[in-house]
């Protein structure tokens, strides 16, 4: 099968298109023909090596791609769920060798079916972002419907999936983002957009019951303002698991009486199908800004570099977008 493999780390020079052999699935796995994968700035943090979190479980070669979305082919002996033929999405292997391939072996608690509205292209850029916005909302966040949220970041990946879910449960939703892209956190269905480089957000926003940074900004001194727009006794947290908060960010912390936490997205496979009923139901739209072919994968890796995608990227690898 046809997969792209790094066999070292570095550059989007290291990605590259391979003949490799095809997996087999082992009893608790599914086998996938991926359609399509979506592209996630773990992809590039990984092929460049990795942070302190990550790099003691990386091993070369390696297939990149924890997103993707297509359709049984196999299914191990102790799997229940799933036949051949099922359209299915979800978030297979992080770290290990993922969805930048033909065909992809995973557990199959790590995938649902996939939303039936959509193709597989859209429906591929929805597991790792959709899951790392459901936990951080909901596992440790504990948003509740009447409650007050900033979402940081609310037009990337992540974000545009955590405003539309915090929506959905009831919440009134506070996103920021650079200046052309408020008209699209309203059509998400943000009640209040902020441009973060214009606007002293930290002055405008109050009495917030959660905090979610979702931008890709590694900075305490922003943290600290963040946690004071918090009530008292409100949550922050935070995705970017691999940048710890200080001793000013705890102090922030402790006068608000606040919660502070780290979110690493698991990959659950109640949550995606919650997620697919939410697509299907119409409540979550998903934003697709551009597809790749696999073979141009080094481009998509540039334009995640940028940090200013709006929605998802995604890499196209069967042509059917169908909804199945
Ligand atoms: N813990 C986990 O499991 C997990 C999983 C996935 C991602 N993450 C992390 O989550 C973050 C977002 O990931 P993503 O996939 O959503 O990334 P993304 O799709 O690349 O989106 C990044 C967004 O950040 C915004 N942004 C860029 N610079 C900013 C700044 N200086 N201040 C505020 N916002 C800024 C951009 O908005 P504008 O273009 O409007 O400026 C863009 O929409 C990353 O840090 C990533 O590492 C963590």
């Amino acid at each position: 099968m046809k997969a792209v493999r790094i066999h070292a780390f570095g550059g989007p020079e290291v990605l590259q298109l391979e003949e490799v052999a095809r997996p087999v699935p082992a009893a608790d796995e599914i086998l996938i023909q991926v359609y399509a994968s979506g592209v996630n700035p773990v992809d590039w943090v990984v092929r460049e090596g990795g942070n302190d979190a990550l790099r003691a479980y990386l091993t070369l070669p390696m297939i990149l791609g924890w997103d993707a979305a297509g359709v049984v082919t196999e299914v191990g002996s102790a799997v229940t769920g799933f036949q051949i033929g099922d359209a299915v999405y979800g978030e297979p292997n992080f770290p290990g060798d993922g969805s930048y391939a033909e065909y992809c072996a995973a557990k199959a608690s790590q995938f649902a079916h996939k939303p039936q509205s959509l193709g597989f292209t859209e429906a591929a850029g929805v597991p790792l972002a959709g899951l790392t916005a459901w936990t951080a909302l909901f596992e440790h966040g504990h948003l509740q419907p009447g409650q007050r949220i900033l979402i940081q970041g609310a037009s990337g990946g992540v974000g545009s999936l955590a405003v539309q879910f915090a929506k959905a449960k009831g919440a009134y939703v506070i996103g920021t983002a650079s200046a052309d892209n408020l008209d699209y956190l309203k059509q998400l269905g943000a009640d209040e957009v902020l441009d973060y480089r214009s606007q002293p957000w930290e002055e405008l926003v109050r009495d917030v019951d959660v905090v979610l940074e979702a931008s890709p900004v590694r900075d305490n001194v922003a943290r600290v303002k963040a946690v004071t727009v918090l009530k008292q006794g409100g949550i922050f947290v935070s995705v970017n698991t691999d940048f710890p908060f200080d001793e000013a960010v705890h102090a922030a912390l402790a006068r608000q009486q606040a919660t502070g936490v780290l979110s690493a997205n698991q990959p659950r496979q109640e949550w995606l199908q919650e997620i697919a009923q939410l697509i299907d139901a119409g409540q979550v739209k998903v934003f697709v800004s551009k597809v790749y072919p696999l073979e141009q994968v080094a481009n998509a890796h540039r334009e995640s570099q940028t940090w200013h995608v709006r929605g998802k990227l995604v890499l196209a690898i069967r042509q059917n977008d169908e909804p199945a």
